[in-house]
């Protein structure tokens, strides 16, 4: 684990600097969803204008605070912050982590710089300035104004923009996915991604990291931390500024250079990460990296109730580089014995639209059983003879009764008895979608992952020959008279 990061996200005691009275601040609103959260370390409220606040005893001063501190979350006007981080200094505090805006971003770059090299001085680190805060569910710490009600789960976002970072936030909720951590980088002035990303690479609790970036400010380390991250769980990425007007939003919102849109695309390519362009998508994947991410053989079966959405699903396998490929006989003949006569026992399996959840139960079970079949996509598209639960439940039946660990995603087509029955599966651990198309671009970034994983590792190689090579090289010289 990344140790200088660990007391960030396991802190013995945290303190709210600006917790105020008022319910609508955000530094009241920050305390209260520490309290809310469950978080098991002490919590004190700094605030010199009150004597309590939800409960607590407040204090005047971080250094008037009894016991050890380890972070420190500010949230008084840019204008104050200084003043807190000398009082903080002295307190042996290890983290700032400051919400307030007003820095870089508005043009004082210099009130930034001010602020990094005090809390250096002090031998503290800053996230932020100009965040939102940070969420970390296994330590149930959530010292951000975003939603209260995070779920636990896998996936950790890190989020340059605020905004973005809280309708993440919010959009985890309500498609249920759980989340690891959360974390606002704001301005980056001290704290940047590859810091977060190389804590969140050994985080056990962590499987899989969407960050939305809009620059980077040391782009070798970032490619650094993002390969080696690559290399032991997929890192999904939004890039901001793909286009030059996006790019000039982005130096006036965060106040980071985006460099050009190529030049980011090969550096996220040789980092092994999966570029996406939206929020959907990243959910998308987020669900199914949640479940998967051993990379499995290459012989994807499609089931299907409906010709179409096999086709559709078909499609887009094969824009993402994956192909299907003839099932094994043995597991046709199989098929065979229950199926009617008009049924497709080509891959995509069509097994017809009254096919009854039976059906689907069967030809699952037996794929997942087949050493030849590697990963499933089923679909089902809602017809009046067949129950959207009821076949969730089959899958997942055989899903549970196999136990191989085979990739299983759904695509589920139709009206709100299908939304039941995507939540059911979901919450059984098989990543489910409304339509056959992102079930199988889901499933297909599961190849994209392993294709990238192994551009990470050819690199990686070819810079440990060439570094073998050169260190021979000057032995050789050395020992030459
Ligand atoms: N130490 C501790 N508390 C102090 C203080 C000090 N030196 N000086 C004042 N306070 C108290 C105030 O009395 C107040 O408490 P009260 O309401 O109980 O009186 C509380 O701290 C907050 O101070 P206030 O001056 O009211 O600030 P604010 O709440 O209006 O704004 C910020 C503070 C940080 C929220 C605001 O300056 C800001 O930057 N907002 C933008 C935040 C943001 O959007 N971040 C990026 C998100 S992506």
């Amino acid at each position: 684990m990344a140790e200088h990061l660990r007391k960030l996200f396991y802190p013995r005691a945290v303190a709210v600097v600006g917790a105020s009275r008022d319910p609508s601040k955000i530094g009241h609103i920050v305390l209260r969803n520490i309290l809310s959260g469950g978080y098991q370390g002490r919590v004190y409220p700094v605030n010199p204008n009150a004597e309590e606040i939800l409960g607590l005893r407040a204090y005047p001063s971080v250094s008037s605070i009894p016991g050890q501190v380890d972070v420190v979350v500010v949230a008084v006007p840019a204008h104050k912050v200084l003043e807190v981080v000398e009082d903080a200094g002295g307190s042996g505090a290890e983290y700032l982590v400051v919400l307030s805006s007003g820095f870089k971003e508005v043009g004082r770059a210099d009130l930034e710089r001010g602020l990094v090299e005090r809390a250096r001085r002090h031998g503290m680190r800053v996230l932020g300035p100009n965040i939102f805060g940070y969420v970390y569910t296994p330590s149930r710490l959530n010292a951000s104004f975003g939603p209260s009600n995070v779920l636990p789960g896998g996936v950790a976002f890190i989020s340059q923009s605020g905004a973005l970072g809280i309708a993440l936030m919010g959009y985890s909720v309500v498609e249920g996915v759980g989340v690891s951590g959360v974390v606002s980088m704001g301005n980056k002035a001290d704290i940047d991604d590859a810091d977060i990303l190389e804590f969140l690479r050994e985080d056990p609790r962590t499987k899989v990291i969407i960050a939305y970036v809009e620059g980077v400010t040391d782009g070798r380390r970032f490619l650094e931390a993002a390969s080696s991250v690559s290399l032991r769980k997929p890192l999904v990425v939004l890039k901001a500024g793909r286009t030059e007007t996006g790019a000039k939003a982005a130096a006036s919102h965060t106040g980071s250079l985006s460099s050009g849109p190529a030049l980011w695309e090969g550096v996220l390519r040789q980092a092994g990460a999966l570029q996406v362009r939206d929020v959907e998508t990243a959910f998308d994947y987020a669900k199914l990296f949640s479940a998967f991410n051993a990379l499995p053989g290459p012989n994807v079966l499609v089931v299907t109730n409906g010709g179409g959405a096999g086709v559709q699903a078909t499609d887009t396998l094969a824009e993402n580089g994956v192909y299907l490929r003839e099932l094994p006989a043995d597991y046709v003949s199989y098929l065979r014995t229950f199926l009617p006569e008009f049924a497709s026992t080509r891959n995509p399996v069509d097994i017809t639209g009254g096919a009854p959840d039976e059906f689907y139960y069967l030809a699952l079970r037996r794929a997942l059983e087949h050493p030849e079949i590697h990963a499933i996509l089923v679909l089902y598209c809602q017809t009046m003879t067949t129950n959207p639960l009821r076949t969730a439940e089959a899958v997942v039946r055989a899903v549970e009764e196999v136990g191989s660990g085979k990739p299983v995603v759904a695509g589920f087509v139709g009206s709100e008895e299908v939304r039941r029955a995507i939540s059911y599966l979901l919450e059984r651990g098989v990543p489910a979608y409304p339509t056959p198309e992102r079930a199988a671009q889901a499933l297909a970034a599961l190849y994209r992952y392993a294709a990238l994983r192994r551009v990470v590792e050819r690199r990686l190689e070819y810079l440990r020959t060439i570094g073998e090579r050169t260190r021979l090289l000057g032995e050789r010289r050395a020992v030459q008279p």
